[in-house]
Formats: C-alpha cells, structure tokens, sequence
C-alpha cells in the first residue's frame, strides 16, 4: 500500500468557482477515488487562497470585514466541490491558525539560513495576476495575461535568494523525470531554469491584509509565498510534527508520494519557486507536479468580461454531476487544453451513456428479469469476454498509473462496445426461445460480470452512478468496491460474490432528443410547442417500473405495436454515423490466411494509399475472384491483430443468418478513395 497525498492548487476567493477551476478539483477527485480504489492510502487537499488584494478589495466593495467575506465564500465553494461529488479529506484556508504558523515556520527558517535578505523593489505590479512583472514580459506596456496595465510600485521589500537553488533544481530535474508532467510543462521550466534565475520579493510593504514576518511584522508575507505553503501546512507543518512526518517528510520512503496537480498558468511558482524553498528548508520535495491544460468555452478563455464563463453548477444541473465528471476527464486529453460546449456535452452523452452503457445496463438487467426474474446463479466464464476484461483492466491500470484520464476511460468504453456485441453475438432472446437453460444462464452471468467490471472502474469518474450500476446488478454495498483492483488478474475474474439479485428500473440516462427529431416525430405540433428533452437524472433514481426500451427482438408483438429492432434510445445521430469513414476500396491481392478457415488477407488501394486488411470472407471466396473487385470498407478503424497480422480497416459485406458473407458492391466502379454514405 502506498500512500498517497494529491494537492489541487487553491483558489482565489474573489469569485465563485468556474467550470476552468472545477475542473481540476474534478480531475484531483478522480485520481484520488482511484488511489483508495486500487488500496492506497490517500489523502486529497484542496482549500482557499484568501490573503490576494483582490480579495481585500471584494469584501470591501461589499461592506464586508475580508475575514466574513472569506468565511462566506468558503460556504459558496464546498457547496460548489460538494455538488460536484468531490470527496477531499481536508480542506484548507490561508486564515487558518495552522496555516500562518507554518508560513511563519518556514520563512524564519529561510530567513536564518541567510536565504531572505532586505532590499527594495521598484518596478511592475499586476494585483490581478498577484505578480511582480519585469518590464521585458509586459505588451505594449501591459500585463500580457490581463491587458491592463500594472501598478509601478517602489517598497521595501524581503528577498528569497532563488537564483542560488537553480543548479540545485537543475540536478533534481535530471534525476527525477518524472517530477513535472506533462513532458511539455517539463521543457519550460527546464527552458526557465536554464536562462538563470533572479532572487524574488517574498514580502510586501504597507498592507494589513496578510501574514505579518515574524522578523519584521510591519511587512506581509507576498501572496504566493504565504499560499504555497499551504502544501506543507495542511499536512502539518508547524503545527503537527507527527502528521507531517507520516505525509510530507519521510523522504525516503519507496511509497511516498506527493503530488500538486496545478493549471499551466502556475506551473514556474511550482516547480521552481516552491521546491527551491523547500530545499531552502531543508525539506524534501514533492514527488511530481502535474500542470493540467485550459478548459475554454466554444474556444475562449473562461472570462467574466468576454461572457465566456460557464458556472460548474450550471453544467451539473443539466445532466448530473457524473456525466460532467465524465464528459471533462474522457473528453479532454489530461495535460492539453480543452474545450467545453453545451452541444457536444450533450452529444457525448447520448453517445457514452444514453445509447452505449446505459442501453447496456437497462439491456443486461432486463433481460435477466425477463428470463429469469430477477435472480441469477454463478456460471462459468465465457474465456474470451473474461480475457478482453483482464485487457481493460491492465490497460485502465496503466493509464491511470500514468495519469493518462482520458485513455483510461476510453478502454473501458471500449470494454463496454465488446459486451454490447458480445450480446448481439449470444443472442440470448434467441437462446431462451430455444429453451437453452444453461447457455442462457452463462451468457447472461457473464454479461452481468462485465457491466460490473464496468462500473467498477468507472466508480472514481461516475461516483454515484457506479454504486447504483452495482446495485441493479445485485453487488451489495459493501462488496462493491472490495474487490478493488489491486491485482487486475483477479478482479477482472468473473467470479465476485456468488448468485445475484439483479434489478430492473429506468433508464439511468433517458437520451436527449434534438429538435429535429422531436420535431419529425410530430410533423404538426401546436404553434410555439417546444419539444423538450426528458430531465436526467443525476443520481440513483428510486425503484420504479419497468425499464422503457425493447432490450432485444421480442416475440410476442402486436400488430398496433411492433416492436423495433432499433428502439429510438438505441439510434445514433447522424453526427455519430458521419464519424465512420466508409470508403471505396479496389482489391490489388487476396491470399488465404494459413491456419483460418475464414479469414484472408487482402492488400487494397484506396487510392491515397494501400494497405493491408484480413477480412472473414474466405469462406464465400476464392482468392482469384477478389482481385480488382471494388468494396466498401471502414476506412478510420483501429488497426487490429488477426492471426498475428495487423488489419487496417473493415470490408462491408451482408451476413445473412447461417448463411455466408456477400461483399456489398457497385453497380459501376467507382475510384478508389470514394467516399460511401
Ligand atoms: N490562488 C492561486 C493558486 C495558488 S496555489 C498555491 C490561483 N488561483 S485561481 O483561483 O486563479 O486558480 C485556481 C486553479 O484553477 C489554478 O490551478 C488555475 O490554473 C486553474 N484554472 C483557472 N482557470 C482555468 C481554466 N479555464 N481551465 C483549467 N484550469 C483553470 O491561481
């Protein structure tokens, strides 16, 4: 077990959070669950940086002593965090006793190592940024971040001997590569550290509003100083040797780790300004920093002038806190920048979740209650969906190790695309018609394994919607998450806690209809009708009647109510289809892959370029009749494997039940490369 302590940065208090700041409380969230998920011991932090003059100048503007409007504030963001389902283990504020007493501890431990001297600072102040500007940063005379101009000030002031650390923290980065990420941030602060560094201001002149030097209390300590410290503080630091001890200072510890998740904006203060005090401290330093991307709105800085601001809650209330959560750590590569938009939020889940697992829990859960009420016996394991669990679960494990957020969850839904066909292959509707009681049995079993495998490895991104997903597959509370995933061979067995109860309720994510649709469903609505999308439901709805979409075909339908095949809930939109790129291809050679009955392998021209696919026809042709035939193929699928050779893409062909495949083809040839829609 190792133990685990994971910072998010903290925030100004000025304003409430934003969907940008949200998201890193978000992300730190994730990585946490997942830490206690796989066994570790975790401690996650997060807190408010309350001692900025932008937060002095808001209390006054509204006729506030700072320390209520701090107090107030605090409110409006653990509302904020709580909403969102961030679970953190402490929560920190710049005010606190315990945090001024380790701002003082170490800044006198600096100052008594002769690392703090006195000088005085004349030049560029930017309060919006909290930052001293050198002239050589500014545009025009501006603060390149805020476009406005800075505030010239001249004050006594104590400096921090930084550019004294810099071969110190150049030897660091060299021996740790590990120590900033992405490799991106790594380069920059290499970049800075190489051009030398300057001593910095560490104490400001002539304010009330902070905390006072302990060797010269008429002078604050300078915002970022007096915040960073905040790391050590809340662990400790001057105030609690043992706790510190324990989560900070055993430097020598294998499982220690210390990790700051901050945004690229602050990545210098981080990882050359905090380690260099640490070292001036004679403090060991944090394990890694990880230095997150923007989230924009529709391409734009979030900014309460430019309007682009979105409000986390806002975003939450429309489709839930999970599907926010989802949305951000799947959607945005962890590390880059990303964008937010409303449509492709709610494009993203009906993709994700309206049609790919939730139609597969409502599907996996109903047909257990059609065919055998409810109650299900352990069966053996389908070996090949058991092994395609154990992959999903090695690949989560390494993204998440690595902190690769968006990878992770892209194999699991992945994972969840295998179930679903899986199922289509099965065809249980058709086993239970046959009266195939014990293959019934096994493939719903199996089914049921794998939507748990699902959901536990969802349960750090979709923290409410794993524990209901595990409910309705009959997983008691307190197993749910006990067979953590400590060893991937063993959780991904299909084997946890015997015979299940599984439920049937709603859908856990109803699909959202666009305008469109609703609209060509009712080719003549009232006048100023507004087709309206069923409200989501966030969180574990209550048990009610039966789940809403046809799971598979059935039997028994009647004449005025056939029952489709292709339910509404289940259909894509047309923006979904377009992603798959159907191409015309010609066939340049075709020889039997040795060993397979059905597979040959084919080399195309799809005219900007050839490649090789394998294809399951050979059991329908002979090599000879396939070169120079034109077929359709899927042009942008993943390469995979089949018998040891990579296919690059699909061929289209009609599989007729119990029949052999026929190649879809053209009436005239078309050139290679055609696009097919
Ligand atoms: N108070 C300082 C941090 C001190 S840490 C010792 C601060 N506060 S902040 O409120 O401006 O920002 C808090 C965090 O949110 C920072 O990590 C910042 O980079 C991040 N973000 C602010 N806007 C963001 C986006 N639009 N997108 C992603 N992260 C964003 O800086």
């Amino acid at each position: 077990m190792a133990r685990y302590y994971l910072t998010t940065a903290i925030d100004y208090v000025n304003n409430r959070p934003h969907l940008g700041t949200a998201y890193e409380k978000i992300a730190a969230d994730i990585i946490a669950r997942y830490h206690r998920l796989i066994g570790d011991d975790v401690r996650l932090v997060m807190g408010n940086d309350e001692h900025s003059q932008n937060v002095f100048k808001r209390a006054k503007e509204q006729g506030l002593d700072p320390l209520v409007y701090c107090d107030r504030m605090e409110g409006e963001f653990r509302e904020v965090w709580q909403r969102l389902g961030i679970a953190f283990d402490d929560f920190i504020r710049t005010t606190e006793p315990r945090h001024k007493a380790a701002v003082q501890a170490m800044v006198q431990r600096s100052f008594e190592s002769g690392d703090i001297y006195e000088g005085v600072y004349e030049g560029w102040y930017c309060v919006s940024c909290e930052e001293f500007k050198p002239e050589k940063s500014l545009i025009d005379g501006l603060c390149p971040v805020h476009r406005t101009k800075p505030d010239w000030i001249k004050e006594k002031n104590y400096f921090f001997k930084l550019s004294k650390y810099r071969d110190a923290l150049l030897a660091h980065y060299a021996a740790h590569p590990e120590f900033v990420e992405p490799e991106s941030r790594r380069n920059e602060m290499l970049s800075l550290l190489k051009g030398g560094l300057e001593d910095i201001s560490v104490s400001r002149a002539g304010q009330a509003w902070g905390i006072p030097l302990p060797f010269d209390p008429g002078n604050v300590v300078y915002v970022w100083y007096d915040a960073l410290i905040n790391y050590a503080a809340a662990v400790g630091y001057g105030s609690n040797a043992d706790m510190f001890a324990t989560w900070w200072a055993q430097a020598d510890q294998p499982a220690r780790n210390v990790t700051h998740l901050v945004g690229k904006d602050i990545t210098r203060f981080h990882c050359v300004v905090w380690p260099a005090m640490l070292m001036s401290a004679g403090l060991p330093l944090p394990t890694a920093i990880f230095g997150h991307g923007w989230v924009t709105f529709k391409g734009e800085k979030m900014s309460k002038s430019l309007g682009t601001v979105v409000d986390p809650l806002d975003a939450a209330g429309r489709l839930g806190p999970d599907p926010l959560r989802l949305f951000l750590a799947k959607e945005i590569v962890f590390g880059g920048d990303g964008d937010f938009s409303w449509d492709r939020f709610e494009e993203k889940y009906n993709a994700d979740l309206a049609n790919n697992l939730g139609n597969l829990v409502s599907r996996v859960t109903s047909m257990v209650h059609r065919y055998r009420q409810g109650a299900l016996q352990v069966s053996a394991a389908a070996t090949d969906l058991e092994a395609r669990a154990a992959e999903c679960v090695a690949a989560y494990r390494r993204d998440m190790d690595a902190l690769h957020l968006e990878a992770a969850l892209a194999a699991v839904f992945q994972f969840a695309d295998t179930v679903n066909e899986y199922i289509a292959l099965k065809r249980p509707w058709a086993l239970a018609k046959n009266q195939q009681a014990a293959e019934l049995d096994a493939v719903l079993w199996n089914a049921v394994e794998a939507v748990r495998i699902i959901a536990v490895l969802l349960s750090p991104v979709m923290p409410s919607s794993s524990a209901e997903i595990l409910r309705r597959v009959g997983v008691p509370e307190a197993d749910a998450l006990a067979p953590s995933i400590h060893d991937s061979r063993d959780d991904s067995r299909f084997t946890i806690n015997g015979a299940r109860t599984v439920l049937q309720r709603d859908a856990l994510w109803p699909r959202l209809e666009s305008k469109e649709t609703v609209v060509s469903e009712n080719p003549n609505p009232e006048p100023n009708q507004v087709p309206k999308a069923p409200a989501p439901q966030a969180k574990s709805p209550e048990p009610q009647a039966k789940a809403p979409e046809p799971v598979e075909p059935q039997a028994s339908s009647t004449p005025e109510q056939p029952v489709s095949l292709w339910p509404m809930e289940s259909r894509v939109s047309i923006e979904d289809f377009l992603k798959i790129d159907l191409r015309v291809a010609k066939i340049l050679s075709a020889e039997r892959v040795p060993k397979s009955k059905k597979l040959m392998k084919l080399s195309i021209d799809l005219g900007s370029e050839q490649r090789t696919l394998v294809a399951g026809i050979a059991e329908a042709y002979e090599p000879e009749q396939l070169v120079g035939r034109h077929v359709a193929i899927v042009a942008n699928l993943k390469p995979a494997t089949l018998m040891g050779i990579e296919s690059n893409g699909m061929v289209l062909a009609a599989s007729p039940e119990g029949g052999k495949p026929m190649l879809v083809s053209f009436d005239t040839p078309p050139a290679p490369g055609t696009r097919v829609r």
